[in-house]
């Protein structure tokens, strides 16, 4: 679970510098700049940093309409994975999508990513459907993983550090 050095926090136009070094170390094919500029305007879209001491360490986007919430990405920076980041940065973002009346919440993942997949279904994520040749770099097909946000189970993990949102 993380320490207290950690927040999460909404993110903000400045924190986009550094979420692209980021972003482009994680992705084969990585959104731009503007693409994110254009999120923190959308009324749809929730994103969120984990912030470390100034330093964005991961981030999380959301699109909620009416019940259904769709995670957009989701990713950490090398040097802080394997500490519980984005598993907090999911149920976090799981539990605004709740109050935001949703009732599930979907995600695409590639078959290949064995670090994302256990990560979602360790949170409760199942397999729903395939899209094939989602992936435009590699034709891969996208798995869709689907979780139904009942009631707040996880409250206890997500109340263990700072939650400025
Ligand atoms: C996937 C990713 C977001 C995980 O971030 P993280 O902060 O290191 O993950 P956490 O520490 O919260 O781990 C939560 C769980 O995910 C799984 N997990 C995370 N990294 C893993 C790895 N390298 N191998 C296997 N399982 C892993 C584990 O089940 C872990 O639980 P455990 O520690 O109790 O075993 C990170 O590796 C990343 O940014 N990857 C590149 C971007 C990406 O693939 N995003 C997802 C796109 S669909």
């Amino acid at each position: 679970m993380l320490n207290h050095a950690f927040m999460i926090r909404k993110m903000t136009v400045r924190d986009l510098d550094k979420l692209m070094v980021i972003e482009n170390e994680s992705f084969s094919l990585p959104w731009s700049r503007q693409s994110y500029e254009g999120e923190l305007q959308n009324a749809y879209a929730d994103y969120l940093v984990c912030d470390w001491a100034g330093e964005v360490a991961g981030y999380i986007g959301m699109w909620t309409v009416m019940e259904e919430a769709h995670l957009t990405n989701v990713a950490v920076a090398s040097k802080f994975r394997g500490q519980g980041i984005a598993r907090t940065l999911m149920l976090t973002q799981e539990r605004q999508a709740r109050q935001k009346g949703a009732s599930m919440m979907l995600l695409e993942v590639r078959p290949s990513n064995q670090a994302a997949l256990k990560l979602y279904s360790g949170l409760g994520y199942i397999h729903a459907a395939i899209r094939k040749n989602y992936y435009s770099d590699n034709q891969e097909d996208a798995l869709i993983m689907v979780k139904h946000l009942h009631e707040d189970n996880d409250v206890d993990l997500i109340s263990e550090h700072r939650v400025g949102i």
